[in-house]
């Protein structure tokens, strides 16, 4: 197939295989230490510095005049004026190259990354703010892998390939799921999607270039008491493939791996189920399985009692094995060719008004969250005395809830049967706690489409959207019954979750946080017909688009200040607190052993250093020290804190985690970081080295 397809090229340059394709990467890592990381909205879950960092992955396929820009993200949702600004500065570099309309913008929905780029209220409590701090590198990061990916733009293929990975998710909200009809649910034979769809890129020299997969599961697999920044399970699952790949023998050291997010609102890494924490009793975060004593209901990964990173290496490595797999199955792959296309629409969906199976018409409701939406998930339990599956409020909550805003009675009933606990959509004080615009996009590529959506889809709200867009497709003639429809969110925004009417009956946590009420999923299905309409019909602009609005001149901040610096008393930035011991035996330590060193340091927020690194593990070649680890990889770790606040006073430590495959040999660690003075605004770089250490296989 590869070789018929380059030899096409040659003759027929624009009609075969003519796509120009490019893939680039980013670094998007912001503030580390002391902001909120985003996605459990667990107050004291602020960061104290890095486990991996965190990247924007871009790809473009363009087709003569007309591209597409996929990008993936390390983060947990993607903010709406985060695109709009990367949108601005692709403008001013690339003109009207690339808009909202053909710019995607995916998340990984890690929950470890810095938090404060979504202009909501309620995100905004969530993390503490809106924090220009998280903001500009997170732009700055994007576009420049945008850049990167324009500037390797080079005739190449694409293939997409399709497969089936098991023991890596589960549905922690099978109840709800099981409210949705048993014929619906005989036609599938998981309760989630257990498809990877992966779109390989390569070159016209049949070259690596990168590979985009989807795959649902929640990035929930480092739990809610981590403090280091890191991409949970996808960005493991990205790091890894990356490395195997361009560390092999016929690569060019730039193939990029992305994995991206589907439907994954009820789906969950915890594979071994929920307990109460403390016994082996299961337990399902509603009050019927109430966990005694003050224990909670905890999801267990796949590594469980060991440790959550641990899990977490299981939950990414599994995608990345199964990426590769399908990347390289190119007997089994679909060639994709064909037409590039896209569309995108600010849709406002309190305005939509969608119709039932009996003929009755139902507004879309202003945003509300209900009472589950409190008590979190198996996968991060939030407020005690909250249950999942919790049709009733309570009478001191409803007490509370009504002094921060009493519902209306319409809006009663239009959310009704979820009891209304925040209502969100009429709070007059402060800007809009939820979004009411959302940001949809359907992309084509030949016979591939791919859309995106700001909520979290249930595995049931995404297969049946799916479906209807290919239904439309069809009907429109864009599609046949070998199209493929991708679900990729949360993208181009945030908005909570998107439940089937059926499941938001049941009122668990994905139902509570479903935010337009009970026709959610109905009115995205609609505001799809309209998106596939429009590209059917593109000179016909009956379906017209909001304006996005912009909030966050009113955020507030409430992530801590920071102060200028000061080295420890008669000593220097960069010097060495705690050194490392002179030889460590791999014999006498059971792997994997920490060695790690402490320095006198300055507030990493000086500078996140972005592409750069925070500290290194260095080996001692020939007398040349070289760099084998940076604050990027998994057995790394870069923690950071004040030993005197109010003076500004703080130290680093490093820490490697050495396994059994590291050889013996030199080696020292190494701490780079940033300084700012009293009364200056100079941010001076500084850097130090523990001593030299051995580790040996002998006695
Ligand atoms: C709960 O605590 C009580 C009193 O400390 C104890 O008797 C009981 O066994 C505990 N129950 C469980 C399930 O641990
Ligand atoms: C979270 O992970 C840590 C480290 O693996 C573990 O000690 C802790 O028990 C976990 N917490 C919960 C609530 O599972
Ligand atoms: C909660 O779930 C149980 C089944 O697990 C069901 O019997 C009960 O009706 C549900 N309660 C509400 C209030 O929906
Ligand atoms: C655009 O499409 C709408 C809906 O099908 C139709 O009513 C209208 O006449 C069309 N307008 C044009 C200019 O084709």
């Amino acid at each position: 197939m590869m070789h018929f397809c380059s030899a096409l090229i040659l003759i027929l340059v624009t009609t075969v295989c003519s796509y120009r394709i490019g893939a680039g990467k980013s670094d998007i890592t912001g503030p580390v230490v002391q902001v909120m990381l985003m996605g459990y909205a667990e107050m004291g879950q602020t960061g104290q510095g890095i486990l991996q960092r965190l990247w924007a992955r871009s790809f473009i396929v363009q087709d003569g005049d007309n591209r597409i820009v996929f990008v993936n993200t390390d983060t947990q949702s993607m903010g709406d004026i985060i695109k709009k600004r990367v949108i601005n500065t692709l403008e001013t570099r690339y003109g009207a190259l690339y808009t909202e309309k053909n710019v995607m913008i995916s998340s990984t929905h890690s929950h470890s990354g810095m938090g404060g780029y979504l202009q909501y209220t309620l995100y905004e409590f969530a993390a503490l703010g809106w924090i220009e701090e998280t903001v500009k590198p997170m732009v700055d990061g994007i576009v420049q892998s945008i850049i990167n990916a324009h500037d390797n733009l080079e005739f190449g293929s694409l293939a997409l390939s399709q497969g089936e990975l098991l023991k890596t998710n589960i549905n922690r909200s099978p109840q709800a799921y099981l409210m949705n009809p048993k014929e619906e649910r005989s036609f599938y034979k998981y309760d989630v999607d257990k498809t990877m769809t992966v779109l390989g890129f390569k070159n016209e020299a049949g070259d690596d270039l990168g590979l985009i997969s989807w795959f649902a599961v929640h990035g929930v697999s480092v739990n809610n008491t981590n403090k280091l920044v890191n991409g949970d399970n996808k960005g493991y699952a990205a790091y890894l493939t990356e490395k195997m790949v361009n560390s092999g023998k016929y690569s060019h050291g730039k193939f990029v791996a992305a994995f991206s997010q589907s439907n994954e609102g009820d789906v969950s890494p915890n594979t071994l189920g929920a307990f109460c924490t403390g016994s082996d009793t299961p337990c399902d975060g509603t009050r019927d399985s109430k966990c005694p004593n003050g224990s909670r209901c905890v999801g267990r990964g796949p590594a469980w009692p060991k440790s959550d990173l641990q899990s977490n290496r299981i939950i990414g490595e599994n995608q990345a094995f199964k990426a590769l797999e399908l990347y390289h199955a190119r007997m089994s792959a679909q060639q994709v060719h064909g037409k590039i296309d896209f569309v995108q629409r600010y849709w406002d969906i309190t305005k939509a008004i969608v119709t039932d199976q009996n003929g009755d018409q139902h507004k879309l409701c202003y945003p509300a969250m209900g009472y589950a939406f409190a008590a979190g998930t198996t996968d991060g339990p939030a407020l005690n005395g909250f249950y999942q599956n919790t049709t009733k409020g309570t009478f001191g909550w409803n007490l509370i809830k009504n002094i921060i805003q009493k519902p209306t009675e319409s809006q009663k009933t239009c959310q009704s049967p979820k009891p209304i606990l925040l209502d969100t959509g009429e709070i007059g004080t402060l800007h809009p706690w939820q979004p009411e615009i959302l940001d949809i996009q359907l992309f084509r590529i030949g016979n591939v489409f791919i859309y995106a959506v700001p909520s979290e889809f249930t595995t049931m709200s995404g297969r049946r959207l799916r479906a209807s867009i290919k239904k439309s497709l069809i009907q429109h003639q864009l599609g046949d019954q070998d199209t493929v429809v991708i679900h990729s969110g949360p993208a181009n925004g945030y908005a909570s979750y998107c439940t089937t009417f059926e499941e938001y009956q049941h009122q668990r946590y994905e139902g509570a946080s479903t935010p337009y009420g009970p026709h959610t999923l109905q009115a995205y299905i609609d505001a799809f017909d309209q998106l596939v309409f429009m590209m059917a019909h593109p000179n016909n602009h009956s379906i017209k688009s909001e304006k996005l609005p912009d909030y966050t001149k009113q955020g507030f901040n409430f992530s801590p200040r920071y102060r200028s610096d000061q080295p420890h008393i008669f000593r220097s930035f960069g010097e060495v607190i705690q050194d490392v011991s002179p030889y460590y035996s791999k014999r006498t330590q059971s792997t994997p052993f920490v060695v790690s060193a402490t320095f006198v340091a300055g507030n990493p927020r000086n500078d996140p250093m972005l592409g750069k690194t925070f500290l290194t593990v260095e080996k001692k070649v020939n007398n040349q020290w070289i760099v084998i680890r940076t604050d990027n990889d998994y057995d790394t770790r870069f923690i950071w804190k004040y030993t005197y606040q109010l003076l500004g006073m703080s130290e680093a430590k490093v820490e490697w985690h050495i396994s059994n495959d590291i050889e013996p040999g030199i080696y020292r660690l190494g701490y780079m970081g940033n300084s700012r003075a009293a009364f200056s605004k100079k941010i001076v770089p500084h850097s130090g080295y523990s001593s030299e250490f051995e580790i040996s296989n002998m006695y």
